[in-house]
């Protein structure tokens, strides 16, 4: 059991990358607090999930909702937290001529914003060791025609686990990121993006098809367990090779 006696935080737990971080980490001993902003659907996340899982309304760009969270995930549990995945986040196509000033920030805020808050609010329920896992994208490092406002965000995303770890490496919390390519969830259900668009993606990738959640969830649970304890300040790459192979 690579979590035994740990208590993680799952920030958009309730689908995708996050559900299936959640269910990695119960089955390798964990107890798990899981959030979102829509209760439903939260709700239905728990059950699914469930013994040893709590499920708490938070919207992750709030400090205030963050540290509610965390002190209902101390006080519910009864230990510190240990294990933080900062995993919510949005996509959205923002070509630049077409995008406000208040949907650029948007997306900024919901992927940068939410980070700093999840990170920032966990401090003082953090037991030691602690390991913290920012979720970023391929993207950080990859101009897309129509995303610049993401790829900012996740470039962000990055940077910030890399400060964080300089931050709090006397404090025995570690802190890396990680970086998934192209995996099926839900996400791509609001992107607006037609078959044929997603085809031709999962073409572009070395392993010719898109990740399953849970194969990105496995190396979530690598970077928040044990096996992982001589690495922080790192991005790890788990995207079928879209970013160490070149297309020619
Ligand atoms: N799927 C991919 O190909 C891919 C690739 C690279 C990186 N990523 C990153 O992986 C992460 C998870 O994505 P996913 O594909 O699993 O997406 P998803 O299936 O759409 O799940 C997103 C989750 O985040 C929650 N969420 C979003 N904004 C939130 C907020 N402000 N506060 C609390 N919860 C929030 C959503 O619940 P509510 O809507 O109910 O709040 C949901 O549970 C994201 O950061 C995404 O950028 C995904």
């Amino acid at each position: 059991m690579l979590l035994e006696h740990a208590l993680a935080v799952v920030t958009g737990g309730s689908s995708g990358i996050g559900f299936a971080t959640a269910e990695r980490f119960m089955s390798e001993g964990a107890r798990v607090v899981i959030s979102g902003r829509n209760p439903d659907r939260l709700g239905q996340a728990a059950e699914k999930l469930g013994e040893n899982v709590l499920g708490v309304v938070a919207d992750a760009t709030s400090p205030e909702d963050m540290h509610r969270l965390y002190k209902t995930a101390v006080d519910h549990f009864q230990c510190n937290v240990t294990v933080v995945v900062a995993n919510a986040g949005v996509s959205r196509q923002t070509p630049v001529r077409e995008t406000s000033w208040e949907q650029f920030s948007s997306v900024l805020n919901d992927n940068v914003g939410a980070v700093y808050a999840t990170v920032r609010e966990s401090l003082p329920f953090l037991g030691r060791p602690a390991s913290i896992i920012l979720v970023a994208s391929l993207a950080a490092n990859q101009g897309t025609k129509n995303f610049s406002a993401y790829c900012a965000s996740k470039a962000a995303v990055v940077s910030l686990a890399k400060s964080f770890a300089a931050e709090f490496v006397e404090d025995d919390i570690r802190v890396n990121s990680i970086s998934p390519g192209v995996a099926n969830t839900p996400i791509f259900d609001t992107l607006g993006i037609s078959e044929a668009q997603l085809l031709q993606w999962s073409n572009a990738i070395p392993m010719k098809r898109p990740a399953h959640p849970d194969e990105i969830a496995a190396a979530i649970l690598f970077l928040a367990s044990d096996a992982s304890r001589y690495m922080t300040g790192a991005d790890l790459a788990v995207d079928g090779g879209m970013s160490g192979i070149s297309p020619f």
